[in-house]
């Protein structure tokens, strides 16, 4: 096990009615900013409780923060923070919504371009507090100190981290994503999933409780999956599920161990440059990357294949294949199109990401030793 410091200090607050508690929770003095997407909280009684909680408190709203929220939408919200002399921010929605909070949040008090600090993350000195009332189990944002932006203008996406951006609490109600459409549930169990995998499937026998931990959650991700597919509006089912989705992204399960993200690196870059939702690039590339790399992840894959989806035999190398598989199917069980061609990406895009790689100097994976070349096997298998 390697060394390692935990800290989070993200106050979770979770259950049916929780949104009340906004009232107690963000200071009476504050000047708030509420962020929103594009309206799913006025559709679902989100956005009436949340009112109702504030209305004590001093706020202005933002809305249309989209889905891989924009660098550009971003900037008109800290504008008006500057403009208001907001003080606090209150994310309302899905991982998007906070993400782009928590750049604002680190925004505000920035000298430069902010867009500095989504390329350079040490360039963060002054952040103003953040809450969140999260709808949508996947990202974790809710519980980390991660963000990622894109910027519309060059079709680039990158996530930057920082202790200050973990919101101070998060509020999580799941009755509040009864009212999520299907694929938005089948992504976030997909990126959930790949979220454990990052930091589960790399060397084994670093950490007995951080494997543990993590196979726990694979196969509590398993089990809900079908009992969500049939129906998510059942309070334990979707409890179940937010919290998992949480705890996968909240360091709970990285102490001491090695993490790879090369999965992520490679999906972001097919949602910049074709619009692929987050959590289905992962259930693309994933299973194309632990076939290119499963020489360096082979004891683990090993394991994997044994606790998690009950899988052994005298011979390694079928194990292995069958567990991949088996890894592909479950995606393609909730309903994700797992080929790059029937998301209609051919090798235009595929050369363009190899060639930003290649450009960068970007070297991947846990070993890093996932360079351009080995981008483009991966996405080759993925066609
Ligand atoms: O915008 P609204 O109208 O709210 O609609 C959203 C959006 O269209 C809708 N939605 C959210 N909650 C809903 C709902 N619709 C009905 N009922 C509800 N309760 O869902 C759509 C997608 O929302 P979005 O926030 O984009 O999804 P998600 O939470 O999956 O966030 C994806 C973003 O998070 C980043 C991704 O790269 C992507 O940009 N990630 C952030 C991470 C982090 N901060 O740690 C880690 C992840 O790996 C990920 O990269
Ligand atoms: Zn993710």
């Amino acid at each position: 096990m390697y060394n390692f410091t935990f800290k989070n200090p993200t106050k979770l607050i979770f259950g049916k009615g929780s949104i009340a508690n906004l009232s107690t929770e963000i200071p009476i003095d504050k000047k708030l900013m509420l962020t929103f997407g594009g309206g799913s909280v006025k559709t679902n009684n989100v956005y009436n409780q949340v009112v109702a909680a504030l209305e004590r408190h001093d706020y202005i709203e933002f809305w249309g923060i989209e889905p891989n929220p924009t660098y550009e939408t971003l900037m008109e919200a800290v504008t008006l923070c500057r403009k208001y002399n907001v003080d606090y921010l209150l994310a309302v929605g899905g991982g998007s919504v906070i993400d782009g909070t928590k750049f604002i949040a680190a925004a505000i008090h920035y000298g430069g371009d902010p867009w500095e600090i989504v390329l350079d993350d040490t360039k963060i000195k002054k952040v103003i507090p953040l809450a969140t009332v999260l709808t949508l189990p996947a990202t974790g944002s809710e519980m980390n100190g991660g963000s990622v932006i894109s910027k519309q203008a060059t079709c680039e996406k990158y996530a930057f981290h920082h202790p200050l951006i973990y919101p101070a609490f998060s509020v999580l109600d799941p009755e509040s994503c009864y009212s999520l459409p299907i694929e938005q549930i089948s992504a976030g169990i997909a990126d959930t999933f790949i979220h454990i995998l990052e930091q589960y499937l790399t060397t084994n026998n670093q950490s007995m409780v951080m494997d543990r931990f993590a196979e726990g959650l694979l196969l509590t991700l398993i089990e809900l999956a079908p009992q969500l597919m049939k129906n998510h509006k059942e309070y334990d089912t979707m409890a179940n599920f937010m919290l998992t989705a949480t705890m996968g992204l909240n360091g709970f399960i990285s102490m001491g161990v090695k993490q790879d993200w090369a999965t992520h690196m490679i999906g972001h870059e097919l949602t910049a440059l074709a619009g692929i939702t987050h959590g289905v690039s992962l259930a693309i590339v994933g299973p194309a990357l632990m076939q290119v790399m499963r020489d360096d992840k082979r004891e683990k894959l090993l394991q994997y294949a044994e606790r998690v989806w009950k899988i052994t035999g005298e011979n390694k190398e079928h194990v292995i294949d069958k567990a991949i598989n088996h890894t592909a199917d479950f995606y393609r069980s909730i309903g994700i199109k797992t080929r790059l061609s029937e998301h209609n990406v051919g090798d235009d895009i595929i050369n363009e990401i190899v060639e930003r790689f290649r450009k960068r100097n970007t070297i991947l994976g846990e070993n890093r030793n996932i360079n351009a070349d080995k981008v483009l096997q991966i996405l080759n298998l993925c066609k």
